[in-house]
């Protein structure tokens, strides 16, 4: 198993994707899309079916890479920002488009399912909201009000059915499940050809913008008239990283000893909170649990978020193993809704990014939406998602929140001591912060012995980056920037790897 897939997703294991080629020359088109995800695969489906030609730029692998392919593919009208809250911050109405624009996601995607005759395990089930507690009870009554009054379809239960007691749940009739790569690769299969085209291992490292854009890879140029950022979180220096917070999320997948409970899709009221659902594996039912969720950079042992996350699922399910576990990331907004549409920056430039936990829905979406911008066609949630609305009041305290935290990962890692004085301090398959001559450096030692040192200032805006045990990466706190171990871009808003640094900086003990 390679570095870069030390935790393959069940998702990632369980399709072969078509390999599609680098770019090999510049190519002119009417929409580039960087990235192959879920975002940039529903924009660029229906900017073809309208007729335009479009190029999917993607790092890695359409439609198996990104975090699309690391989710659990849960499709919920209900957000990860409750809807008491929403409704606390915005107007009943727009918490009602915000419904809807899930319902929406959820039918386009049942939709094209059937068009395109995709086998992906779509599924209309339940969704349970619960929770073991009583002193949530209350709150949980209350966003079953709030749903209710949005003229969502919930009922208020005193059970729901799993294996283990709950204490209050509230039900969410005709919610959605699916396979998320099954989906994504063949909705990229039918992208290809008429003038579009699909590219792998194609890095997109600028866009130089104008009435016909340059976008500059690692590979050539693709030139066209509008270009949309569906990486997850804008690349390059964007102003609306200062509205977002990378939170590293962890899954497991468990092969019960029985099937213990029905197919459905539940989620709870602790903070972080847990999700859970069932999907099938060779026949065999396994079940999918998430949770342990912190600020990126927030946690020094990664892998405890593993073994913290298989301790809950012991005391609530019964089986022998854990057959797959993966991590991976998502940003929060300031106001708990999504920034998809124009960038503030030029008007043939379009960004979808914030989704939170509820990317799948708000992925297709933003896809709708953003193709919708590009057609000249109306949108009823376009001043809902526009990056640049006007931020209720209580998103100015997430503001500063998230504002400081940077600015203190920013100056506190840059004085912070070093984690080890020499490389015999680190054992093999780990990295650590060592420091030469004022500059703190990323070392990694691989399995064999070998040492690479690298710059640890992240490439996007400098901060420091952490290592993460778990996934062997070095993950920088401020924006959510991830490098693999040897300092390759893996994800987040860095398009240049980490600054490489001489052995001889590290061979010997340094005199702080
Ligand atoms: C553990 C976890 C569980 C989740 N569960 C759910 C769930 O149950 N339901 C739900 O609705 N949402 C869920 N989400 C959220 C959801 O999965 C994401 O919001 C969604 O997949 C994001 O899709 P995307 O297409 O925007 O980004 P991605 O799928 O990440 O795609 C972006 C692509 O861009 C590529 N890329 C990046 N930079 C460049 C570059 N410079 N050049 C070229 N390509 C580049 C990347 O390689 C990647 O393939 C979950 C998230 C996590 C972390
Ligand atoms: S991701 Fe922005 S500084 Fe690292």
């Amino acid at each position: 198993m390679t570095i870069e897939n030390l935790h393959p997703s069940f998702w990632v294991s369980s399709v072969k994707a078509k390999k599609y080629p680098e770019q090999q020359a510049t190519v002119a088109v009417d929409v580039a899309i960087i990235g192959g995800g879920i975002t940039g695969l529903t924009a660029a489906t229906l900017l073809k079916r309208a007729g335009k030609t479009v190029a999917v730029i993607e790092a890695k692998t359409i439609g198996n890479s990104g975090v699309s392919s690391y989710t659990t593919a849960h499709l919920t009208e209900h957000l990860d920002t409750d809807y008491t809250d929403l409704l606390r911050n915005f107007s009943k109405e727009d918490a009602m488009r915000a419904a809807f624009s899930a319902r929406y996601a959820t039918a386009l995607i049942e939709q094209w399912v059937e068009d395109f005759s995709i086998k992906c395990d779509f599924a209309r089930v339940p969704g349970y909201y619960f929770t073991e507690k009583e002193e949530d009870v209350d709150s949980l009554r209350a966003e079953f009000e709030s749903a209710r009054s949005l003229g969502i379809d919930a009922a208020l239960m005193q059970e729901a059915p799993l294996p283990f007691k709950v204490k209050a749940a509230v039900r969410f009739a005709n919610q959605a499940q699916f396979h998320p790569t099954k989906y994504l690769v063949a909705l990229a299969k039918q992208l290809e050809g008429d003038g579009s085209y699909l590219f792998n291992g194609t890095r997109v490292l600028s866009v130089e913008q104008g009435e016909i854009n340059q976008v500059q890879t690692d590979k050539g140029i693709v030139s066209a008239a509008s270009v949309i950022v569906a990486t997850h979180t804008p690349i390059e220096l964007s102003i609306l990283q200062t509205e977002l917070t990378p939170y590293r999320s962890y899954v497991i997948a468990i092969r019960p000893e029985k099937p213990q409970m029905e197919t459905a899709l539940f989620w709870d009221t602790e903070d972080p909170y847990h999700y859970i659902r069932r999907v099938k594996d060779k026949g065999e039912p396994l079940i999918i649990i998430g949770g342990e969720d912190h600020v990126t950079g927030d946690e020094d042992d990664t892998e405890s978020c593993f073994t913290a996350l298989e301790a809950y699922a012991r005391e609530r399910f019964q089986f022998t193993d854990v057959e797959y576990s993966w991590s991976a990331q998502y940003y929060d907004s300031v106001d708990g809704l999504p920034y998809i549409g124009r960038s503030a920056s030029a008007a043939n430039l379009y960004l979808s990014t914030g989704y939170s936990g509820t990317g799948m829905t708000f992925g297709t979406f933003g896809g709708q939406l953003i193709s919708d911008l590009i057609l000249g066609k109306e949108n009823p949630c376009a001043d809902l998602y526009s990056p640049g609305r006007f931020k209720p009041l209580a998103a100015a305290g997430n503001l500063i929140e998230s504002g400081l935290n940077v600015i203190g990962k920013f100056v506190g890692d840059r004085i912070a001591a070093p984690e080890a004085e020499s490389t015999s301090e680190i054992e093999p398959g780990e990295g650590k912060l060592m420091q030469h001559n004022g500059e703190k450096l990323a070392v990694y030692k691989d399995d064999d012995g070998k040492v690479y040192v690298m710059s640890a200032k992240c490439t996007h805006a400098k901060c420091i980056v952490h290592w993460n045990n778990a996934e062997k990466s070095w993950d920088c706190p401020c924006h959510g920037g991830r490098f693999d171990a040897t300092g390759n871009v893996k994800n987040g808003p860095p398009t240049m790897a980490l600054e490489t640094r001489s052995l001889s900086d590290v061979a010997q003990p340094v005199a702080r």
